[in-house]
């Protein structure tokens, strides 16, 4: 007798759990429109931003991102780790912010994200500033069309005519509107980001974005990307040579 009326609380437990699943299902999907998770006001982007930052810690709160992120900050060509170096720390702020917050899924690095590992606000502030000012990859990931084929071209005519507004001319973005750099930033992480942002799956992404690139296709997208994966970064910018080694740690 208890074993049957156990099994039946199971199943009503289950259910509720089946319940509860689809009303978040429900959630989740008004949630992932992107408009309301683009700039949300008041979180901890807003708080990290007007927080002076603290160098030291900075460097003490980057050990952990560097296990991903590399030391200089560089990421991998291969496109499983964006280059963070160079990036405007409002970028890297909101990103992350977005990111602790659930407004961009990114499992892989959410555990050592979390204030549970690097700490508040503060942490945010310090880790940012440090690695906006790391000198950048000098040779990032890149497309496989050179400058002077015809597929360059058709990419650089897709970028002024669809993404100077926000990126800027040369790709170097806009702080204080949180447009992200690309210039420098590799090829295979930004054709993932740009897929995602074009279908949906980055649910943090600028809405007029991703009206702008609605009907862009694949090849499209190949191209406009491997323009932006050649725009000179300006040599200020740049670490002095690809082997350079951030003296910060040994
Ligand atoms: C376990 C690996 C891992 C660790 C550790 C890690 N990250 Fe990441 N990070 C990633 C991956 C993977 C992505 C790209 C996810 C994607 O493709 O959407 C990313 C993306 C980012 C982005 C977004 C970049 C952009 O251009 O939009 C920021 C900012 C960032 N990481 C900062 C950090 C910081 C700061 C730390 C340390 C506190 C850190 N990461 C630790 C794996 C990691
Ligand atoms: C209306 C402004 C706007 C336009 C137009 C636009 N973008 Fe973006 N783009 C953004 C914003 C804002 C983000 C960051 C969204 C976020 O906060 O997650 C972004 C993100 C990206 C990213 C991911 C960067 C990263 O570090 O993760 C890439 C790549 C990108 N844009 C490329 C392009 C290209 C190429 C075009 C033109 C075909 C374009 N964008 C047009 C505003 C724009």
């Amino acid at each position: 007798m208890s074993i049957i009326s156990n099994a039946y609380s199971g199943e009503q437990f289950m259910n509720s759990r089946l319940m509860i699943s689809a009303i978040t299902t429900v959630v989740g999907l008004t949630f992932s429109t992107a408009s309301l998770a683009w700039l949300e006001e008041g979180g901890e982007r807003d708080e990290a931003l007007t927080l002076k930052p603290d160098h030291e810690n900075g460097i003490e709160v980057y050990e952990v991102c560097a296990g991903c992120h590399l030391t200089e900050g560089w990421g991998k060509p291969d496109g499983t780790f964006p280059q963070l170096a160079g990036q405007h720390p409002e970028v890297l702020v909101k990103q992350l912010a977005d990111i602790r917050e659930g407004n961009r899924d990114n499992p892989t690095m959410y555990p050592f994200a979390i204030p549970e590992s690097i700490g508040g606000a503060q942490a945010l502030a310090d880790v940012v500033h440090y690695t906006a000012k790391l000198p950048m990859n000098p040779e990032n990931g890149k497309g496989e069309w050179a400058e002077g084929t015809p597929e360059f071209d058709q990419g650089k005519k897709l970028y002024k005519d669809n993404c100077v507004e926000c990126h800027g001319e040369n790709g170097e973005g806009k702080a204080d509107k949180f447009y992200p750099l690309i210039q420098g930033q590799h090829y295979k992480y930004m054709m993932r980001q740009f897929e995602w942002i074009r279908d949906g799956k980055r649910r943090n992404a600028n809405p007029d974005m991703v009206k702008q690139i609605k009907s862009f296709t694949d090849k499209d997208m190949q191209m406009v990307i491997n323009y932006v994966s050649r725009i000179p970064v300006p040599k200020e910018k740049l670490a002095p040579s690809k082997d350079w080694l951030n003296p910060d740690y040994d």
